[in-house]
C-alpha cells in the first residue's frame, strides 16, 4: 500500500460511535499510503476521539464547526467540498446514513457530504438492530443506487456486548477499499459479468421452506469487485441476509427452478458467469396448497424429494466459445477431490474450492479460504476477506477471459 495514494488529498468524516477510536489509525495509514487527509467530524464524534489527536495524524485542522470565524473559506460550511479526491466516513452512524440518504446538512459534516462531488465512501458501524432495522436498509439502498459506496461492516463482537454484523471493517480494509475506488483497474470494462448469490428455497408449503446458510456476501462481493472494474453485473440471488449492491442489475429467484429459469434466459448474453449461489439439490415432490398440519401420535413424517436441475451444469451444456464459466464449490471432506470433478462436471474453466470446515471460511461470515482450480492447476489462497478473494477470482477471470479463442 506503500505510495498507493500518494498525491490524493483524503476527508475522512468522523462520527460518533465507539469505532471512532480508530478513525486516527485510519488517518495515519492514509497517510503512509501518500495521502494528505483533512477530517471532518461531528459533535459526537468528540465524544470518542480527540480534535488534537486527529489533527496531529493528519497534520491538519480538523473541521467542526458550520459557523467558524477562524475559517477563512467565504462559506464555511462547503469550504471542504471541492478540497478532496474522495471522501470517507468512519464510523459512518445509521444516524449520518440516514442524514445523507435525505439530503440533510445540519453540521459540517453533512454539508460537505452534501456538496461533495468526489467518491464517497462509507464504513458503516452500528448495533447490530440498528444495522438490520428497515430504515437503514432503506437508507443505504438509496445511497448505493446514488452510487455512494460501503465497505464493511463485518460481524463479531460488539461494543454492546452482541454478537452479529455491524463491526466497522479493519482500518487497513477502508485503505484498501479507497485504493481501489481512486486507482480501480477498469480492466472488465465492456464485459458482461453474471453473478449467482445467496441460497435457495425449496417451498414445503406456504410457511416452510428447505434451505442453507448462504448470506449472499461472497456473491455480492464478486458483483461488486466487478462492477468497480468496470463490468456490466447482473446478480441472480435467491434468499439473502446481506446488503444488495447498487449499480448492479438485481435479477431475483426463490428456488432452484426458479434459478434455473432465469439461468436460461440470461446466459447466453454474458461473458462471464460465476456461480456463488448454493442451491438445494433437491426440492420437496409435492409443495401443499395450506399449511401442513401435524398428525397426533404418527411420531414420524416422511417426505419425499426429488432431484433439482444441476443449474451451474446446464449452463455448462450451453457455453459458447469464449465465455467462462467459474463455479464454487462448498466441501466438508476431499475438498480438491470433490471440487475438480465438479469442474469437469459442469464444463467449468475454474471452480472456488471452500472447506467450509475451516473457521472464517463459507457461509456467513466476511472472510474465506480457498483453492483457485482450473484445468492447468490450482492455487491455493490464504484466509482473506471476501472482496479480496473477488479481486483474486476477477483476477485469474480476466485472464482466462483474454486467452480464450
Ligand atoms: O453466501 P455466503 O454466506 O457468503 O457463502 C458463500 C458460499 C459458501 C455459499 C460460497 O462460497 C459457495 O461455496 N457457494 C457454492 C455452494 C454450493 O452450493 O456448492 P456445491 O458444491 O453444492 O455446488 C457446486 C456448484 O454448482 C456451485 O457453483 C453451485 O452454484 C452449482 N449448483 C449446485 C447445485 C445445483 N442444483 N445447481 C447448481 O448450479
Amino acid at each position: 500500500m506503500l505510495n498507493a495514494l500518494q498525491g490524493k488529498r483524503i476527508i475522512v468524516g468522523v462520527t460518533g460511535g465507539i469505532a471512532a477510536y480508530k478513525a486516527p489509525l485510519l488517518v495515519r495509514l492514509l497517510v503512509k499510503a501518500g495521502a494528505e487527509v483533512t477530517c471532518a467530524v461531528t459533535d459526537h464524534a468528540l465524544q470518542f476521539v480527540t480534535e488534537l489527536t486527529l489533527e496531529t495524524v493528519s497534520g491538519h485542522r480538523v473541521y467542526k464547526e458550520l459557523f467558524d470565524r477562524s475559517n477563512p473559506h467565504s462559506t464555511e460550511h462547503i469550504s471542504l467540498k471541492d478540497w478532496g479526491d474522495a471522501l470517507v466516513v468512519a464510523p459512518a452512524t445509521a444516524n449520518i446514513i440516514g442524514k445523507i440518504a435525505h439530503g440533510i446538512a445540519d453540521d459540517m459534516l453533512s454539508t460537505t457530504v452534501l456538496a461533495c462531488k468526489a467518491p464517497i465512501l462509507l464504513a458503516p458501524a452500528m448495533n447490530t438492530g440498528m444495522w438490520t432495522a428497515d430504515a437503514t436498509r432503506a437508507n443505504l439502498k438509496t445511497l448505493r443506487d446514488r452510487g455512494v459506496q460501503t465497505v464493511g461492516p463485518g460481524s463479531g463482537m460488539l461494543a454492546c456486548g452482541d454478537s452479529g454484523d455491524g463491526r466497522m471493517s479493519e482500518p487497513d480494509e477502508i485503505v484498501a477499499a479507497i485504493d481501489r475506488i481512486l486507482n480501480a483497474k477498469k480492466d472488465l470494462s465492456g464485459l458482461r459479468v453474471l453473478v449467482t448469490a445467496g441460497a435457495t428455497r425449496e417451498r414445503l408449503d406456504p410457511v416452510r421452506f428447505l434451505t442453507n446458510d448462504s448470506s449472499g456476501k461472497m456473491g455480492f462481493a464478486l458483483a461488486e469487485a466487478a462492477r468497480d472494474r468496470g463490468a456490466e453485473v447482473t446478480v441472480v440471488r435467491g434468499s439473502v441476509s446481506a446488503a444488495e449492491p447498487g449499480g448492479v442489475r438485481i435479477v431475483p429467484v426463490e428456488s432452484a427452478l426458479d434459478l434455473y429459469d432465469a439461468m436460461m434466459r440470461e446466459c447466453g448474453a454474458q461473458d462471464i458467469i460465476i456461480q456463488a449461489a448454493a442451491v438445494a439439490d433437491y426440492r420437496f415432490a409435492e409443495i401443499k396448497g395450506e399449511k401442513m398440519k401435524k398428525q397426533p401420535g404418527s411420531g414420524r413424517l416422511t417426505l419425499e424429494l426429488v432431484e433439482n436441475p444441476d443449474v451451474a451444469k446446464a449452463v455448462g451444456d450451453k457455453k459458447r466459445p469464449g465465455q467462462i464459466l467459474i463455479g464454487f464449490a462448498a466441501e466438508t471432506n476431499r475438498v480438491i477431490e470433490h471440487a475438480s470433478e465438479k469442474l469437469k462436471a459442469k464444463n467449468l474453466d475454474m471452480i472456488v474450492a471452500n472447506d467450509v470446515t475451516q473457521p472464517g471460511a463459507g457461509f456467513n461470515v466476511d472472510t474465506n479460504i480457498a483453492a483457485l482450480i482450473t484445468r492447468e492447476g490450482r492455487t491455493d489462497l490464504p484466509l482473506q476477506t471476501k472482496r479480496s478473494l473477488a479481486e483474486a477470482i476477477l483476477d485469474r477471470a480476466a485472464a482466462l477471459y483474454s486467452s480464450a479463442d
